[in-house]
């Protein structure tokens, strides 16, 4: 791991090595964690985050749901991203804002440990490799379900939800894949275990609607703008694993994935077995954006 020099830790910036937790920590108990993750791209303008705002934003839904109250506002998050990415220097990163209770009182009831909030930046490449990006990665349809809102708020991108992911995403890697694709509890697709799932069909883009239970990715949301500025025909609705099987083509959205095609599901190829047609426009248009380079999306880049 690239790491930082500096990390911001409740409204401080401190050594990375001093960035440090008691064993009593609430949330590596209980998984009571609200999280985020933002990547920081270079373009000619200097260094600039994707969607800083929209990111926090959640952070500070997630912990609603949560009933934790975070003691910063939007703006201060905002500000502390900017800080850690500006005081470490770094022109690319990846940042992990995080608020979690920490130790004062076992027990499952978190309410009397204090609510830490954390933003760390590191040097990160591309989550499911560069290959990946450039040629496809190949999936399996995980035998665990992901999660329901009767069990877990999915809405919340929460610590809690990705014990879930790990089990899918070991299941997975010890196969011999690259990442699982969850199905919800009523068998529909649902989403990877860190990414959102779109396929292409008939030259019509789809992913499922919210209530198949995944994230509401904020990079499936920039996707969504970009086929409709592109012109591509867009829908959400229910899918079935056998639609992603015959999809034309297939691919994953997430901050830390970026667009990442995927070129075989469970031992089937998908489409040409590679990146497709309307994929590799969507991934193109997309790096141009982070990477400041179409001014039309400048509105989603926060410059430092
Ligand atoms: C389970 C899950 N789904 C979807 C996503 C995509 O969300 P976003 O594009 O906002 O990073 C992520 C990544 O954060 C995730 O962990």
């Amino acid at each position: 791991m690239n790491k930082a020099k500096t990390i911001w830790l409740n409204g401080e910036l401190i050594p990375w090595e001093q960035a440090t937790v008691h064993i009593l920590t609430h949330a590596l108990h209980y998984g009571t964690a609200v999280f985020e993750s933002i990547r920081c791209y270079e373009t000619s303008a200097g260094p600039a985050l994707f969607r800083t705002r929209e990111h926090m934003q959640r952070l500070l839904n997630s912990a609603k749901i949560y009933q934790m109250k975070i003691p910063y506002s939007l703006d201060e998050l905002y500000a502390a991203v900017k800080q850690v990415v500006n005081v470490n220097e770094f022109k690319e990163c990846y940042v992990r804002p995080i608020a979690f209770y920490g130790a004062n009182e076992m027990g499952v009831n978190p309410r009397n440990n204090p609510v830490y909030v954390s933003c760390i930046a590191w040097e990160w490449g591309a989550y499911l490799g560069d290959k990946g990006i450039e040629k496809g990665i190949r999936c399996k349809i995980s035998s665990w379900q992901r999660l329901d809102s009767r069990m877990l708020p999915v809405l919340a991108k929460a610590s809690a939800n990705y014990a879930n992911s790990v089990l899918a995403k070991l299941e997975a890697v010890d196969a011999g894949f690259d990442e699982a694709i969850m199905l919800n509890s009523n068998g529909w697709l649902c989403e990877g275990s860190g990414e959102n799932l779109f396929i292409v069909k008939d030259g019509t883009l789809l992913t499922p609607p919210p209530s198949a239970g995944a994230l509401v990715g904020i990079t499936m949301n920039s996707v969504i703008g970009i086929a409709r500025d592109m012109g591509i025909p867009f829908a959400t609705r229910e899918l079935t694993r056998e639609e992603l099987f015959l999809a034309d083509e297939a691919f994953m959205t997430g901050t830390a994935a970026e667009i990442t095609p995927i070129r075989e599901v469970d031992g089937r190829p998908i489409g040409n077995n590679g990146r497709g047609e309307i994929t590799t426009r969507i991934q193109s248009k997309f790096f141009d954006i982070v990477r400041g380079r179409d001014k039309q999306y400048y509105h989603w880049l926060d410059f430092l």
